[in-house]
């Protein structure tokens, strides 16, 4: 199996991938220019299948230079609406919204239908507002992947509140620098979570962040049972509140560009940025993308396997299924418990259409040999999605062949936290494969490459992937400091939207994603900050000085490998290695855990104390040979020193 990518390695798209209502070639072409052409009316269209409050005539609003984005700002609708009581009042109340399959095959599983939704949401935004909550205020999420914690976000959509849900798996530090830096004073969590039988301390791991930052209150899902700590004034169990709270809550009106989510992520620099998104155009992207890429039909069981806390969950498992009425399957546990087979085993069991991974699941469970997908009949797949990072050729094969066997296509689906929803991608009536290709842009998105001093690149070619034009799905900036998001995103390029990642374009015109240009990893899919673990290393009282770089890792995509110097007198060892790893879970969470500790006397620096990380990524990755210029280092033998080390390994 070649894991070679190709430009002519073509997957043909199944040949009845058309029944009238997807998306076919012809369609693609003729929608892509009319989107490029008339911006206006293309998107004025596709928004027209939301309901409106008022329905905006003002439709792209935007400008990259000075920086100030909007969409449908004249427009006023409520994406909970749009989400939930729509689909009630066209009468499918009764129509299956959520799965849940819980983390254990043997615990207790939910479904809940667009009716019962409904109750709960309106339940869960009454207890908010008993707790004062009110527009525009901020609420923090800390959810294990349960119904409530998308009843949380539609809550907080339905009553105007902003909120920023946190991935499950930080640590208090990280919950605390979150909860402050958007001054949220409210939480929602639950008393714990469960992954692959393992307990998360989630109301423990609120409290220890309560230390460091205030909230005016908790309220407490109960679900595991587990015994946890309520502070008395401030802490609330959510069943004992919400008992007897009313049955109506009103969607609130909202501005097209009234904020509706902040979602933290991490960058090259600093402390991670909150990402914020407006109403009105969010809606209408997740709406739009997840209705062409997914060729959604309902009566469907559309599963994606990402977390809540990422934005593949805001987008792809809550707003854009539920705005277009799909069923949408929630899971709580892990692909590897209690078996190896767990994904395959839960696509059978609920009859999944449409399943939707990321390419570090994909590869895992690869490894554990095809054996666990046979044992299941899979025949309901009709469709087959991956999100987050680079696929490999060979993953993007076994995908294909074995889960898919061999009949359903593959949408692999590039964008990011700030894009809100997808930008490049197939779409699965209307183009052909090509195994670790992206694809062709998606409706009204202009992808171009540019080289490092910003000239245009055209054809064939490869460069950093810039976007020319705002869509609606855009973050409008980043809370609280609209400089930094000027900074970040539009300084590098004047007047367009820079990535942060690289890319190829080939002849036909599909973009190949080669990954992170900045000091930004990917690892298992999630985007980490070198800095942030280099913050947290050197807060240890031991560590002198830490750079860390990302290499390529079989599985994950890319491996955490830290470089660090110790104070003087201290000295390195395999305990203090662990402390260490610890140290770093501890500040950040398990996903920042370091693959490799490198301790090393120094690190290379110019004369002017600049970090070479071009050295430093290259030893990571073993490549001695293509070290590049040294003889501006402060003390080249430091560079012998560090290879000695990293063969040693
Ligand atoms: O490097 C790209 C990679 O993930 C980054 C965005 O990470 P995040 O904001 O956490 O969002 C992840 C889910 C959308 C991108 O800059 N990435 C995401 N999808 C792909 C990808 N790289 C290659 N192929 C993809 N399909």
């Amino acid at each position: 199996m070649s894991n070679t990518a190709h430009d002519d390695d073509w997957v043909k798209r199944p040949a009845d991938a058309s029944d009238g209502t997807t998306c076919t070639a012809a369609d693609y072409e003729r929608m892509y220019a009319e989107s490029v052409d008339d911006a206006d009316g293309f998107w004025a269209e596709q928004a027209a299948r939301l309901d409106w409050i008022e329905k905006p005539t003002r439709i792209a609003g935007w400008s990259y230079d000075p920086v100030d984005i909007k969409w449908f700002e004249d427009g006023k609708l409520n994406i909970c609406h749009n989400a939930v009581d729509r689909h009630v009042d066209a009468g499918n109340g009764d129509r299956v919204a959520l799965i849940f399959e819980p983390d254990s095959p043997d615990g207790e599983g939910r479904t809940i239908t667009y009716a019962e939704l409904k109750a709960e949401v309106v339940r869960m935004a009454n207890t908010l507002k008993k707790l004062g909550v009110k527009k525009g205020d901020r609420v923090t999420i800390y959810m294990p992947m349960i119904p409530e914690g998308a009843f949380a976000m539609l809550a907080c959509a339905r009553i105007g509140a902003i909120h920023s849900v946190i991935f499950g798996g930080f640590s208090p530090d990280a919950i605390a620098g979150r909860v402050e830096d958007c001054r949220s004073d409210w939480i929602v969590t639950a008393d714990q979570g469960l992954r692959g039988s393992k307990v998360v301390p989630l109301k423990a791991n609120v409290d220890a962040a309560l230390e460091k930052a205030s909230a005016k209150a908790v309220l407490v899902v109960r679900h595991t049972g587990g015994d946890v700590a309520m502070t008395e004034g401030r802490d609330h169990w959510y069943q004992e509140l919400s008992a007897d709270v009313g049955e109506e809550c009103p969607c609130e009106p909202m501005n097209a560009e009234d904020p509706l989510f902040i979602l933290y992520t991490s960058g090259s620099t600093g402390s991670p940025k909150g990402v914020l998104h407006t109403t009105g155009g969010y809606s209408v992207w997740t709406e739009t993308t997840f209705r062409y890429v997914f060729d959604y039909r309902p009566g469907e069981i559309y599963w994606c396997t990402a977390d809540i806390g990422w934005v593949t969950g805001h987008s792809y498992i809550v707003y854009g299924p539920l705005q277009n009425g799909a069923t949408s399957l929630m899971f709580e546990g892990v692909p590897n418990y209690p078996d190896h087979d767990r994904f395959w085993a839960v696509c059978e069991k609920h009859k999944v259409n449409i399943f939707y991974t990321a390419p570090t699941a994909i590869r895992a469970l690869m490894r554990e040999g095809e054996g666990h997908v046979a044992k299941h009949d899979l025949s309901s797949l009709r469709l087959l999605g991956s999100v987050g990072e680079p696929i490999n050729p060979e993953a993007w094969r076994w995908y294909h062949d074995h889960v898919g066997g061999g009949r359903t296509p593959v949408v692999d689906t590039w964008w990011q936290t700030e894009t809100g929803g997808i930008m490049i991608t197939t779409l699965p009536g209307a183009h052909d494969m090509k195994p670790g290709s992206a694809g062709r842009p998606f409706f009204g998105i202009c992808p171009q490459l540019v080289d490092n001093d910003g000239h245009v690149l055209d054809g064939a070619t490869e460069g950093n992937l810039c976007i020319t034009r705002s869509w609606p799905g855009q973050a409008r900036t980043v809370y609280g400091d609209h400089e930094r998001f000027i900074q970040t995103y539009f300084s590098t390029y004047p007047g367009k939207y820079f990535t942060g990642d690289g890319c190829r374009r080939d002849a036909d015109g599909y973009y190949w994603i080669t990954g992170r240009v900045d000091d930004v990893i990917n690892v298992s899919g999630h985007r980490m900050g070198t800095a942030e673990v280099e913050s947290a290393l050197v807060l240890h009282p031991k560590v002198s000085e830490a750079a860390v770089v990302g290499y390529p890792h079989d599985i994950k995509g890319q491996g955490i490998y830290c470089y660090v110097t110790l104070n003087a007198g201290e000295e390195s060892s395999d305990d203090f290695a662990g402390e260490l790893r610890q140290w770093v879970r501890k500040e950040i969470g398990p996903i920042a855990t370091p693959d490799h500790l490198h301790f090393t006397p120094g690190l290379p620096k110019t004369r002017s104390g600049k970090i070479m990380r071009r050295i430093l990524r290259k030893i990571a990755e073993n490549e001695f040979g293509s070290l590049g210029d040294t003889s501006t280092l402060a003390d080249p033998t430091i560079v012998d020193s560090l290879i000695e080390g990293r063969q040693n390994r």
